[in-house]
């Protein structure tokens, strides 16, 4: 009876995707479904490697089918449908069986269930996985957390069905405890910048330029055998290129300005400010699709203030157009970097060693922000030390000093047309920032001491000052 190799409970889209990659790799999969229709369904629906998945109805027949110790993927929804999941799974369990969510979980969710399962005999897993519906089906970037041992058991698996780049798997084991949930929801916050940051230079194509969804597809099309080649970038071309089939309409025309979001972009905004880091392309990018969801405030405030003068003086558009592939190529470098050093933070705040190369090398393909630039951040980062910050590795100040110019430029002559780049400039204001030896703090130390008698550091010399505000004079 105990043969599949593991088990997979939760055949939704991504669980039933992942279920026949695993299958289709070699690994003979239990599945289970809390509707046994579904379950019954999804094996039908399997052709060729129906023969490799072990449907069950019941749990504890599902439990039985998987040979031990027995990982078990959870797929479902995150939050209180994993702790209910788990609670009606767990007495069925034996030593060293392994519960793995493969969901888009809290990390500290995974933490604490981790936590729950420390002595227990059994483990937890928490395992990012890239890539939606398509990667899960035929290789999604996995990023996995909890203990070693427990990796060693699903290593094969994992890699097995993982994303390819070149021949390298986009897989790896990055931490115990909520390490890959954590850096998953670090990729959703860049990928958050760089959607936002996309659409930015889409808006003033469109309304800058005045340019038809056709022609700006054509421009990120062409953008994408270049420097910013990447999955995000193909998928706007493809989308600016679609027609609406009921109404021959570009499709991006027929498409309400408003976006919705599950919570990863908002978590790593949180975990970022938890930590003291800043993340300004992110925070701004997460903060746009809130405002993109004030669609009824927005007609209204457009009816009392009117459009914005929107059309960019440009009197060469080629120049233009490479001026804003640059701007864009800067506005991502820099938000990567504020992700990277999120991430790096947590890894001190945790005691993790998340070992930055090796998340950029399994980014490279198989996740939704795949590219060719996350090949050229994984060599930045040294294997044997720490990197505070990828704007000071030498392989990209190069390519900053290029780029940022273009940025620059780019968000100067937005904000003078009134067309609203709140990613890129806080892409730009990151960098201004970042790289300004000599700061304006100092004013802000002198404004806590007048009104609080916080104290402040002093230049030249050590220990807490008081200024002369108050002197009797
Ligand atoms: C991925 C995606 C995936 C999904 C997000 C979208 O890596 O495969 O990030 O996790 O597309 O859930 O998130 P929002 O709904 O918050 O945009």
């Amino acid at each position: 009876m105990a043969s599949a190799e593991i088990g997979l409970i939760g055949l939704g889209v991504m669980g039933a995707n992942l279920a026949l990659n695993i299958a289709e790799h070699g690994s003979p999969i239990a599945v289970y479904n809390r509707t046994a229709e579904t379950t019954q369904k999804f094996h039908a629906n399997a052709g060729a490697l129906a023969s490799k998945v072990m449907p069950s109805t019941s749990l504890r027949e599902f439990v039985a089918s998987i040979r031990p110790p027995r990982p078990i993927i959870i797929m479902v929804t995150a939050g209180q449908a994993v702790d209910q999941q788990i609670a009606t799974l767990r007495p069925l369990l034996s030593a060293d069986d392994i519960l793995i969510d493969a969901g888009n979980a809290n990390f500290r969710d995974t933490v604490r269930r981790s936590q729950e399962f420390d002595g227990s005999g059994l483990a937890f897993m928490g395992i990012g996985v890239s890539g939606g519906e398509e990667g899960a089906r035929h290789g999604p970037s996995i990023m996995a957390g909890g203990t070693r041992k427990s990796y060693a058991r699903v290593e094969r698996v994992l890699t097995g069905i993982a994303a390819k780049y070149k021949s390298d798997p986009c897989c790896a084991w990055l931490g115990e405890g909520g390490a890959g949930h954590f850096v998953k929801t670090i990729h959703n916050g860049i990928e958050y910048a760089d959607m936002q940051m996309i659409a930015e230079i889409y808006g003033i194509l469109r309304d800058g330029l005045g340019l038809e969804p056709a022609a700006i597809g054509e421009i990120f099309a062409r953008w994408n055998k270049g420097r910013l080649d990447s999955y995000l970038i193909e998928v706007t071309a493809a989308v600016l290129a679609a027609k609406d089939s009921a109404t021959g309409k570009p499709a991006v025309d027929v498409i309400l300005d408003r976006a919705g979001q599950k919570g990863t972009g908002r978590w790593s905004v949180i975990e970022a400010q938890n930590l003291g880091v800043p993340a300004m392309a992110i925070e701004a990018a997460v903060a746009a699709r809130n405002l993109s969801a004030l669609k009824v405030e927005r007609q209204a405030a457009d009816k009392i203030y009117g459009i914005a003068p929107a059309r960019l003086a440009a009197s060469d558009r080629t120049a233009l157009i490479a001026q804003l592939e640059l701007a864009l190529y800067a506005g991502k470098l820099s938000a990567y970097a504020q992700g990277f050093a999120v991430m790096e933070a947590a890894s001190r705040e945790f005691s993790w060693s998340l070992p930055m190369a090796t998340i950029a090398r399994i980014w490279r393909a198989g996740c939704i922000i795949r590219s060719q630039f996350l090949d050229a951040i994984a060599s930045a980062f040294p294997e044997s030390e720490r990197l505070s910050n990828l704007l000071v590795a030498p392989e990209f100040v190069a390519r900053m000093k290029e780029s940022v110019p273009s940025l620059r430029k780019t968000v100067a002559e937005a904000a003078s047309a009134g067309l609203p780049v709140p990613a890129l400039s806080a892409s730009l204001a990151y960098f201004d920032s970042y790289r300004q030896g000599r700061g304006t703090a100092n004013l802000i130390q002198a404004q806590r001491d007048f009104f609080g008698a916080h104290g402040f550091e002093r230049v030249d010399q050590s220990g807490a000052h008081h200024g002369p505000w108050h002197a009797a004079g």
